[in-house]
């Protein structure tokens, strides 16, 4: 969906007589607005130099006569229009996005020519949907699939708000959590006074993963486990009609199949088996990340659980390229507690949006003492985003890369090369699966 602003301005200058053609290169990434007609309403407040986002393959060549360009890059003529005598605008590049630095301002001159009332706070939120989740609820019983993560926590703690102890929480251990996770995240949920169950599930995932390479297939293979272990506890908890699930708006989107092209099936959105009787409740599939973290503080849920960088419902099932293995897990969950631990350790933690460790599937040659070694490969990862829908590589110090990189090679048995991924979203995407 992120797709759609300059999609729309692209249909309705093509539709209305213009015309939009491929462009000669790709637009994609940073760029600079070097003309802004500073009267326009819609940019008011943004100045010539405004750095701004693209990610388009097809550009407007020819916009209708009474489309005057209010805005344009060195490359794109018409970066932004007003159709004359009208309240329409188009914009071919991404507001929304964090790398558009003054995108906040051009959508909050959007939401004033609108005439909105810009109540819709966290407060607000949390209000609403706590009454909406009184009343689609009742006295029904719901178990929540909880991640660790930031989601399914805040959607824990509005759910226990709303119904308290009709809500039983369920933590899989699916064997392939960060090192630690189970037991650290269990200790987070009581302290947060929620009715949680873990569950180790490990052998089991192992069992069903055994040999398999193809990233889809893990990623089914994962989903299906995780609706097998609730379904199992559902129906020994007597009378669940609900499964709640930490579901936002990204999620959605890039599981949505607008072209035919689902770029990663996330498995937790929808897909829920009929013989499995329960019904959906996902209150935050509206939100975005940093919404979300807004409602957890206004919550007033702990900072550290808050804060924390998103991670992969799979978890290491799609950081490790190729068949999982419990000592491919040990060795990925080794490196990661070093590169996180240094990323707390260095201040950078809370500067990054997500970060973490890829074990490859290659082997490389080195040498250790006298000895001739021929070992694995891991790639760090780190970037920076709000949504996850585009995301840049973090220009991490080199001082931290050596020291994570010698860590790694000196503590954990088993690599003998650390390498830094530099690649921006698109066209890569953060996890390598
Ligand atoms: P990508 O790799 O598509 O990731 O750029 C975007 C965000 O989504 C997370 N991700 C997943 N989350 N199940 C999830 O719950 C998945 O299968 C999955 N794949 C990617 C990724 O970590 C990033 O935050």
């Amino acid at each position: 969906m992120h797709d759609r602003l300059c999609y729309g301005a692209q249909f309705l200058a093509y539709t209305s007589g213009g015309n939009v053609e491929p462009a000669n290169s790709r637009e994609y990434g940073r760029a600079n607005l070097s003309h802004i007609d500073g009267e326009d309403e819609l940019l008011k407040g943004i100045h010539v130099g405004s750095q701004i986002w693209m990610s388009h393959g097809d550009t407007i060549t020819v916009l209708p006569d009474n489309f005057k360009v209010i805005a344009s890059t060195d490359d794109v003529r018409a970066a932004a229009y007003h159709v004359e005598g009208e309240q329409t605008w188009g914009v071919q590049f991404h507001p929304e996005v964090f790398h558009s630095t003054d995108g906040t301002k051009l959508l909050d001159n959007f939401l004033n020519i609108c005439g909105c009332a810009k109540d819709w706070t966290p407060a607000s939120f949390i209000e609403s949907t706590v009454a909406e989740l009184k009343e689609q609820l009742g006295d029904d019983k719901v178990i929540l699939a909880l991640s660790g993560g930031v989601d399914s926590s805040v959607t824990a703690v509005l759910l226990n708000k709303a119904i308290g102890k009709n809500l039983t929480c369920i933590f899989v251990d699916h064997g392939l959590l960060r090192k630690n996770e189970f037991e650290n995240v269990m200790r987070d949920y009581e302290h947060l006074g929620l009715n949680v169950i873990g569950i180790n599930a490990k052998d089991k995932f192992y069992k069903e993963l055994a040999g398999v390479t193809e990233p889809e297939k893990k990623r089914k293979i994962i989903g299906k486990g995780f609706i097998d272990v609730f379904d199992e506890e559902a129906h020994k908890l007597k009378d669940i009609k609900w499964l709640g699930q930490g579901t936002i708006y990204p999620d959605v989107i890039e599981s949505l199949s607008i072209t035919g092209t689902v770029i990663k099936s996330h498995h937790n959105v929808g897909g829920l088996p009929d013989t499995m009787n329960l019904k959906l409740v996902e209150p935050l599939r509206l939100l975005f990340k940093d919404e979300v973290r807004r409602v957890g503080m206004e919550l007033g849920m702990q900072p550290h659980l808050i804060k924390r960088h998103p991670f992969p419902g799979p978890g290491l099932g799609i950081r490790i390229l190729g068949d999982i293995t419990p000592e491919k897990v040990r060795i990925l969950q080794d490196a990661d507690d070093i590169y996180m631990s240094l990323m707390r350790e260095w201040g950078l933690y809370d500067k990054i949006w997500q970060a973490g460790v890829i074990l490859l599937p290659i082997q490389s040659v080195g040498v250790m003492g006298d000895e001739r070694t021929y070992e694995n490969t891991v790639a760090l990862r780190a970037v920076t985003s709000t949504d996850a829908m585009t995301a840049d590589w973090a220009q991490l110090p080199y001082e931290f890369l050596a020291k994570v990189s010698n860590e790694i090679i000196n503590k954990v048995k088993g690599v003998n090369r650390v390498v830094y991924d530099i690649s921006s979203k698109p066209p890569a995407t953060i996890e390598w699966e």
